[in-house]
């Protein structure tokens, strides 16, 4: 599918392997998710515009790079917090936002509760950042947020996505670009991604 980016990063893969294991425990969990997004966002900012500015060497001036774009990251709660900090290690400088939304059990539909953005956007590069992108309900809920918060560029970083959830993010949003660790198989009844990894929330919060 167009504007859809699995990685085929070696380290990616192996990561995502120790990920899913359900013997993976919650400290090593984190860890793993913070190292697969630094990994991710890597590949997801190839084309971030760059400033030119003059830096001194020990040795003589030269041209260097400073990148030109502001970039927010959105973690989309609870999950999407784990996936901060190692794209902090990358950018330190970028801005976090945050939009609460959670899914009705029942009805598998996101429901915003909690939205901390300013009146105008700040940054002209947003990446929406969620591990499981499952039913794609929350993910899409959320571009709709940015979009009408006036966000020019928005990318979608997550780690596992079933094809129901890149469908309807790719149907409402086909300009948001998706970046991920890897597709799964499907949804099951309860919008769990199969064979995917469980709740990425409780394995990183040790709430399971
Ligand atoms: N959220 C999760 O944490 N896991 C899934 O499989 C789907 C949504």
């Amino acid at each position: 599918m167009e504007n859809v980016f699995v990685s085929q990063h070696p380290l990616v893969k192996h990561k995502l392997a120790k990920l899913r294991s359900v013997t993976t425990e919650p400290k090593k969990f984190r860890e793993l998710v913070r190292e697969i997004a630094g990994l991710l966002t890597y590949e997801a900012t190839l084309d971030l515009e760059l400033d030119s500015f003059e830096v001194t060497t020990p040795l003589e001036k030269m041209n260097g790079s400073i990148l030109k774009e502001k970039i927010g990251l959105v973690p989309i709660l609870r999950s999407g917090l784990g996936m901060v900090e190692g794209i902090w290690d990358l950018m330190p400088s970028a801005e976090v936002w945050h939009i609460g939304l959670y899914r009705d059990e029942k009805t598998l539909k996101p429901v915003e509760y909690y939205n901390k953005l300013p009146i105008e956007p700040r940054v002209s590069v947003c990446l929406i950042l969620d591990p499981m992108l499952a039913t794609g309900g929350s993910a899409s809920a959320t571009i709709d947020v940015l979009k009408r918060w006036g966000v020019k560029r928005i990318k979608f970083v997550g780690i596992i996505g079933a094809p129901e959830g890149i469908r309807h993010v790719h149907e409402n949003h086909p300009d948001v670009p998706i970046f991920l660790a890897e597709v799964d198989r499907q949804l099951n009844e309860h919008g769990y991604i199969l064979p995917g990894l469980g709740d990425a929330g409780d394995r990183q919060f040790g709430t399971g």
